[in-house]
């Protein structure tokens, strides 16, 4: 009944204290900082309102790896090694990944508040820039899917997406250097469900992955409101409890079975998979890969469609050349989603923007 990146003192948790003793739905002070987080706003042209935007965008264990800054005519984006997950995330792919998601978003809001935005990332200093040109650009349907995107890690209804909403999506996400492959083939989804399992069994027994997730994850509603960032327990489905109940619980409920389960039952219920590829894999591609999937998310949520992540066979480096083989030697496999129709899960926060602004 666990989930990795979720929390998990799921079912085993819930039956120490006793099932009920803690609410299944989100808190309400989590909920009205979530919601306000999301409520609908004109986005307008300086750094505050279009960094809002650009954190609202995915990231790997919502640890918010980034930092903004006015640059000349544009917007800088560095990343905060201080939150990289270097157990999960080896080589800071996923960093990179995530600074590709945000500026995308800061793109879109630019575009909505008017103004052109060119995104392009520098080796030399390792950060992304978006440089924002004249006023006269028009507003991207994707902009609105930004405060309704969400992962949604849950069991998914079974239904098929209609092909021309797939071939919508696939044209939406795809960039120069880096796009989508579709899998709606069910023995190639149990294919990589094969690889999901193998690689989450090794994360769950590498105690250096444990420590590093639990070091993200937010039992109480109390602690993810205290540090706006990291994994909320409701966010996938697990109750909330207190934290010194549910760090001292999650080493005996965490499991590899109680995962692999939860895993079997969501990629079988999702419509398909999207796996985000490119050409190389190097800082400029991660960032384009983020670009690609934040782009895949929001045409997906645009057209009522949820997404989650299942990176684990790109994560675990003895087994990364598995999918690799799978996948095909023309690509660089960048990152593993599913995707389907499902209710929403309770939303995750993020920080201030003025703690991300430098
Ligand atoms: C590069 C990257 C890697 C991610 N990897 C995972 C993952 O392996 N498992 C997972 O459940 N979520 C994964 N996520 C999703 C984040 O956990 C999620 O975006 C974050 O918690 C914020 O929640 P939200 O997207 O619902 O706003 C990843 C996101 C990014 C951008």
């Amino acid at each position: 009944m666990l989930n990795r990146r979720t929390v998990l003192a799921g079912a085993g948790a819930a039956a120490v204290v006793g099932a009920g003793a803690y609410a299944l739905a989100s808190d309400p002070s989590h909920d009205a900082l979530a919601g306000e987080l999301r409520a609908p706003r004109a986005p307008e042209a300086d750094i505050a309102s279009l960094v809002h935007f650009a954190t609202l965008a995915a990231n790997s264990h919502n640890t918010q790896p980034w930092l903004f800054s006015q640059q000349g005519t544009g917007i800088a984006v560095a990343p905060d090694l201080t939150r990289a997950t270097p157990a999960a995330d080896a080589n800071s792919h996923h960093v990179f990944a995530s600074l590709g998601c945000a500026s995308e978003n800061l793109a879109l809001a630019a575009m909505a508040a008017g103004r052109t935005a060119a995104i392009d990332y520098a080796a030399d200093d390792e950060r992304v820039t978006v440089d924002l040109g004249a006023d006269g650009a028009a507003r991207d349907p994707l902009f609105d899917a930004i405060i309704a995107r969400q992962c949604t890690r849950s069991t998914y209804d079974g239904r098929s997406v209609p092909t021309e909403d797939l071939k919508r999506i696939e044209a939406t996400a795809r960039m120069s250097g880096a796009r989508l492959r579709i899998v709606t083939d069910r023995q190639e989804i149990e294919q990589v469900l094969e690889m999901v399992i193998a690689a989450n069994t090794a994360q769950v027994g590498d105690p250096a992955f444990r420590t590093e997730l639990k070091q993200w994850l937010r039992f109480s509603a109390r602690r993810s409101v205290a540090t706006r960032d990291g994994l909320y327990s409701p966010c996938s489905g697990n109750p909330a409890m207190p934290d010194w109940l549910a760090r001292t619980v999650f080493d005996l409920v965490f499991t590899a079975k109680g995962e692999n389960d939860r895993y079997a039952e969501q990629v079988r219920s999702s419509a398909g998979l999207a796996i985000v590829v490119s050409d190389a894999s190097d800082k400029a591609h991660w960032v384009e890969a983020g670009r690609a999937c934040q782009r895949f998310a929001l045409a997906a949520t645009a057209l009522g469609i949820r997404h989650a992540f299942i990176n684990q066979p790109l994560e675990v480096p003895a087994l990364r050349g598995d999918f690799e083989r799978w996948i095909g030697a023309d690509v660089s496999p960048d990152l593993i989603l599913r995707f389907g129709y499902a209710p929403p899960m309770p939303w995750s926060l993020r920080r201030p923007v003025e703690d991300v602004i430098v």
